[in-house]
């Protein structure tokens, strides 16, 4: 059997990759900072296996690989956090903590998985968001953080290819799950937020899920270093509400 890492595994989009991964036939190694959650995750999905580490903890990603069975095949880093708050009024902490964990435990947890993967390859995801590939309102930190996860993804592609390692981000757009559940809770902000989407709905975890898991496959085994958006077309509508003449196609003004 495969070994799979996730990361924030706990709970929201994390869990969900967890339960795919096993449905698919791996035995996935569960790391969350939230031990009794983990704990609970493990109960109830067979083929999990709870481990308490701090991706931010170079110490504590070491020694959780290191601990691994086997060199995993593949590696999720789906643990994040967001700080909200407009630049101006950002504190430093907030700031640190948002790149501590999505951008320094994103490092961490992918170099040791490279270091142990490194003699039978793999695949390592890397969650951002669309707050990655553009600015949004009061994303402060979050959105430097996700960019930057995507780049540091292309450079951990180019410099682990001849591993046989491939490693890919996967940017969630608006997802009605995990650290977004507050947000979607309010009926105004739902629909105000919803009426964006071109495809008419809110991504859910299983629309995350699926995406990792299909990067993860063989069907995906000559894409690496690519960001795969999952948002039903949200980032590519940035024109959409434009008006054009009717002077020039007939078109709606
Ligand atoms: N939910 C969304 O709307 C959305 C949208 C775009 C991208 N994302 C990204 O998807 C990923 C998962 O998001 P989510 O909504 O499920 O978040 P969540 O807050 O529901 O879950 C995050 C998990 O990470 C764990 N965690 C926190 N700090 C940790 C640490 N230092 N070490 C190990 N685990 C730690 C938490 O305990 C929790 O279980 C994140 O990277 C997030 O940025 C989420």
């Amino acid at each position: 059997m495969n070994w799979a890492v996730v990361t924030g595994a706990a709970k929201g989009i994390g869990a969900v990759i967890s339960e795919h991964a096993v449905k698919a036939g791996y035995l996935v190694s569960a790391w969350d900072v939230d031990a009794d959650a983990v704990h609970r995750l493990a109960d109830r999905v067979d083929g999990v296996t709870p481990c308490v580490v701090d991706v931010t903890d170079e110490v504590a990603v070491n020694d959780a690989m290191a601990a691994l069975p086997e060199p995993p095949a593949l590696v999720v880093n789906n643990a994040g956090m967001v700080r909200f708050g407009p630049l101006l009024d950002l504190a430093l902490e907030d700031w640190n903590a948002a790149l501590q964990l999505n951008l320094t435990g994103t490092f961490l947890v992918g170099r040791a998985a490279a270091r142990r993967m490194s003699d039978i390859g793999g695949s390592i995801i890397n969650l951002a968001s669309i707050n990655g590939v553009a600015a949004a309102p009061n994303a402060g930190s979050y959105t430097a953080s996700k960019g930057a996860v995507i780049r540091l993804t292309e450079q951990m592609a180019m410099e682990w290819a001849s591993r046989g390692i491939r490693v890919n981000t996967v940017a969630p757009g608006l997802i009605d799950a995990g650290m977004s559940e507050p947000i979607y809770a309010d009926p105004d902000a739902r629909r105000q937020r919803t009426s964006h989407v071109p495809t008419g709905r809110l991504g859910t975890a299983e629309d995350v899920a699926d995406t990792v898991m299909f990067l993860a496959s063989e069907k995906a085994s000559y894409i690496t270093g690519q960001n795969l958006v999952v948002d039903g077309g949200l980032t590519k509508a940035v024109l959409a509400g434009l008006a054009r003449p009717r002077s020039v196609d007939g078109g709606p003004r």
